[in-house]
């Protein structure tokens, strides 16, 4: 009874809780928040249309950061530190509370980038993440400018729309995912086991632009899996479940966590098979991402549809997880 009250409309739900209480079927402290998981509120503001020309902007910066910085943007390697001073810099003009972690790895000093969105009830807060650094063979434009811009867009629209959130919006980029997950899982590991509890789920997102594109949704938490999947059916654009390799990214030590993770993906190595190139366009026969870990992950491996249509479910999904209104 208890749990089928929080899922009505906050409306309805206050309405049926006053109700009941004047005939004294409830007593106040049904009234009291549960802790995670979060709930989409249908009632929240509208998402924005998130512009991929943004999104695009910052693949070209990264782009220009890789080129003068020896091609890549690899742990270690300054292009890494020059990609976390960019993203930083814009969350910091935008009114975001960011902080620089620091670890080591392979004897070389690594960074996450976190920017939290002030305000919101942080014993329910919704992450999204994106790792921002590449492998040390190009500039890793696809994996993983593409969903570190995508959620960097996300947040400067947050901004935008001056979001007061009922839920906690945190955004993360990871260093040294390319080396097994290693800023991600430093990060859940600096958690206190009170804090982890707070987060009621983790978004990411790691590549989400591939030129040969495919609509995967990751099926871990079902609540999460939803809300992407019924964006996609707003477009009517069929998405399938990400099996490309569980595990093989930064939701992982979050999921290892006991954490509600949820996520998108538009392909790697995998080959395009006839029947997903008939749903989605595309080469039959060819890989999602034939640059995958390759020099030639440049600004031009990148897919705009597929690139505009997934940073648009990212402002979705965080619109609807947060609650709350915009101005
Ligand atoms: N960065 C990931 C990697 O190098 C890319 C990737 C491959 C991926 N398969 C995936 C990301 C499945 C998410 C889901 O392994
Ligand atoms: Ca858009
Ligand atoms: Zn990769």
């Amino acid at each position: 009874m208890h749990s089928s009250h929080s899922r009505r409309t906050p409306v309805a739900g206050a309405a049926l809780a006053t109700a009941a209480l004047a005939v004294g079927l409830l007593a106040p402290t049904v009234h009291a928040a549960p802790a995670a998981p979060v709930t989409p509120t249908p009632a929240a503001a509208s998402a924005p249309d998130i512009p991929v020309a943004n999104v695009k902007a910052h693949l070209a910066q990264l782009q220009q950061i890789a080129k003068a910085n020896g091609g890549n943007r690899a742990h270690g390697r300054s292009g890494y530190k020059a990609s976390l001073d960019y993203v930083k810099g814009k969350l910091d003009a935008a009114g975001f509370t960011t902080s620089v972690q620091q670890f080591s790895s392979s004897g070389a000093t690594g960074y996450n980038l976190i920017a939290d969105w002030p305000g919101g009830d942080t014993s329910r807060t919704v992450m999204a993440g994106a790792h921002l650094d590449s492998v040390t063979a190009g500039p890793g434009i696809n994996d993983n400018g593409s969903g570190s811009a995508g959620i960097l867009e996300t947040a400067l629209a947050v901004s935008r729309a001056r979001l007061k959130p009922d839920n906690h919006l945190r955004f993360a980029w990871w260093g040294a995912e390319e080396l097994g997950m290693v800023g991600s899982r430093n990060y859940v590991n600096s958690l206190s086991t009170g804090d982890r509890s707070k987060i009621s789920g983790y978004l990411n997102f790691d590549m989400i632009g591939s030129p040969n594109p495919g609509y995967f949704v990751y099926d871990d938490d079902p609540t999460l899996e939803k809300v992407f999947k019924d964006y996609f059916a707003t477009l009517s654009i069929p998405t399938e479940i990400e099996t490309e390799g569980d595990g093989r990214s930064d939701h992982a030590p979050f999921k290892n966590a006991g954490i509600p993770v949820g996520g998108l993906f538009s392909g790697a190595d995998y080959t395009k098979t006839a029947a997903q190139a008939q749903k989605w366009g595309g080469s039959a026969g060819k890989e999602f991402d034939a640059c995958y870990h390759s020099s030639c992950d440049t600004s031009t491996n990148i897919d705009d549809t597929a690139l505009d249509h997934n940073s648009d479910a990212i402002a979705y999904a965080l619109w609807q997880l947060a609650g709350g209104t915009s101005s």
